[in-house]
């Protein structure tokens, strides 16, 4: 890699999104795209991909690609995700991205996280925290990003329980966020020096998962009944305490109210 005074904007990098057709990784290409850096986008699919960038077609869970794919590349953003199957994607998947990044000379790794992960016992959220660990223990320089829900993540949520007539309620928080503002943050980081640990970053405002679906509701048009969900579980315990939630990190971008109405 190029010292750090060319890493700035127009430093005509050449930066791997990984998952670069999705919700934050298509906006992370981007805003790669509009620092002037080469993007390669790396998903199974070609649909979706942002205009500017190449695609290289790859699969993290058979391996498929991967070593050619980051041949010259400085930078990796993975955005990839996979809620089936989390520990071949995520995790695994990361382990293979870390080894062919070192074989490749890739200098900056940079991975996209959860606000609060530690605190949901999950699977999906375990393997979250497997991927932090096999990134800050791999042989790749590296940034990790937490972020929080994005608001399409509580959109379909909300759409999934009204399609069986209910209304999420409830006192537990929440700090959605934009996932653009996140892609920026990725874009930024992924041009700069390896960092560590980046300061967590959230949405604009802490809101009641109640308030969040009155929202929705309204948006929608789509009134049905209320389902309290109770604080209970450790999960529902850390939901109650604002654990996925960083009122430090709170940045701009459309709240979810003002997101669903520019829907
Ligand atoms: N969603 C949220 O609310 C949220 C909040 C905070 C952090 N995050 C984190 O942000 C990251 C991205 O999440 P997202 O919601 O933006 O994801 P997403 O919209 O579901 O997009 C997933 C991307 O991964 C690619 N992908 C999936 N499996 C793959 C495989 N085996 N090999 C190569 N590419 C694969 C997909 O393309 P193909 O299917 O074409 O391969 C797609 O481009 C995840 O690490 C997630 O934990 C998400």
């Amino acid at each position: 890699m190029s010292n750090a005074g060319d890493r700035a904007v127009g430093s005509g990098l050449t930066v791997a999104v990984v998952g670069g057709t999705g919700t934050v990784g298509a906006p992370v290409a981007a805003a790669l795209l509009a620092r002037d850096a080469t993007v390669r986008v790396l998903t199974r699919n070609r649909a979706n991909v942002p205009a500017g960038a190449e695609h290289r077609r790859v699969d993290l869970i058979s391996g498929e690609g991967i070593a050619e794919a980051l041949a010259g590349a400085d930078a990796v953003v993975d955005a990839v995700n996979s809620t089936r199957r989390p520990k071949k994607t995520l995790v695994e998947g990361t382990g293979r991205l870390l080894e062919a990044g070192a074989a490749a000379g890739v200098g900056h790794h940079v991975t996209i996280s959860i606000v609060g992960v530690e605190h949901i016992p999950s699977s999906y959220y375990r393997h979250k925290i497997a991927q932090e660990r096999a990134v800050e223990a791999g042989p790749v320089p590296w940034s990790i990003l937490r972020a929080t829900q994005f608001h399409q993540l509580l959109d379909m949520a909300f759409g999934f329980a009204a399609r069986v007539g209910l209304r999420p309620t409830g006192a537990g928080m929440l700090q959605p966020m934009d996932p653009l503002v996140a892609a920026e943050r990725l874009a930024d980081a992924a041009l700069a020096e390896p960092a560590g640990r980046l300061p967590d970053i959230a949405g604009p405002r802490i809101t009641t998962i109640s308030e969040l679906s009155d929202a929705w509701a309204i948006a929608r048009r789509r009134r049905r009944l209320p389902l309290r969900i109770p604080s209970i579980g450790k999960a529902g315990k850390a939901i109650a305490a604002g654990e996925l939630c960083a009122p430090d990190g709170a940045a701009g971008g459309k709240d979810f109210e003002e997101w669903l109405r520019h829907r």
